[in-house]
């Protein structure tokens, strides 16, 4: 049977556990607007060295920068063909906008929920392996072995300093961004482990699956 590729919009707070449930989802193309954004900086691109004091602030990028990236990631064939996963856009009510105007539409909006004193220790703690990408986190997720443990990066804006103003910064633009998307919204509880919000999040995707086999299926 015919199946028509899934369109996923993971959104959260900082540090809500965006990027760990992406790691666990299989099949969808991801995109990470932070992740495209750190490649630009450290190969030190026109848009790397714009963007760059922006994110060290925990302030957003200018929306027709990240805008551009998005679609143009959006429209490559193995995004078409495989479907996706739009990890950190929108992030603004003039993105959720852009994607709108441009027939953008996500299939199910997710929220990760997570209390702020639980963000902070998250940020402050998280490492990243500069070598095959993965998300660690000193105490939650220790490194498998001492060779990981000892390339393990450190993301310059993750302070506590810096993590409460993008935490700022999302609390004033979440209400707007949703209300794009209230009928497909589903607020998940992420201050629980990792593969048991994962659980919840496949049989999410799952169902939104059947339903649009279901939909194309009708005569
Ligand atoms: P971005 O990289 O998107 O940062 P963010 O939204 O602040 O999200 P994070 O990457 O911090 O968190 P996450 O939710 O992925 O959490 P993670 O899984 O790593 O953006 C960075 C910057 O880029 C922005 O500030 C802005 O400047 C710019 N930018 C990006 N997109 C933009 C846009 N659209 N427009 C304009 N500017 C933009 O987990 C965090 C930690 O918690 C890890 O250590 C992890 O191991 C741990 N953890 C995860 N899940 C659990 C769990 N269930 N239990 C315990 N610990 C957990």
């Amino acid at each position: 049977s015919k199946s028509e590729p899934l369109k996923v919009m993971i959104s959260g707070a900082p540090a809500s556990g965006k990027g760990t449930q992406c790691e666990l989802i299989y099949g969808l193309v991801h995109i990470s607007t932070g992740d495209l954004l750190r490649a630009e900086v450290s190969s030190g691109t026109e848009i790397g060295n714009k963007a760059k004091e922006f994110m060290n602030s925990g302030k957003l990028i200018p929306d027709e920068i990240v805008t551009a990236m998005v679609t143009a990631r959006l429209s490559r064939q193995d995004a078409k063909e495989k479907g996706w996963l739009l990890d950190g856009y929108p992030r603004s009510f003039a993105q959720a906008r852009s994607l709108e105007e441009l027939n953008v539409r996500p299939d199910i909006y997710i929220v990760l929920d997570v209390p702020d004193e639980i963000l902070i220790d998250r940020c402050v703690g998280r490492r990243l392996d500069p070598v095959t990408g993965r998300i660690y986190h000193v105490k939650n997720f220790p490194p498998e072995s001492d060779e990981i443990k000892a390339r393990l990066v450190t993301r310059s804006d993750d302070t506590e300093e810096k993590v409460k103003s993008r935490l700022e910064v999302y609390k004033q633009n979440a209400a707007a961004i949703s209300s794009t998307y209230t009928s497909i919204t589903n607020k998940l509880d992420g201050n629980r482990p990792k593969e048991v919000v994962f659980k919840d999040i496949d049989s999410l995707l799952s169902q939104v699956q059947k339903d649009k086999t279901a939909k194309l299926a009708k005569p």
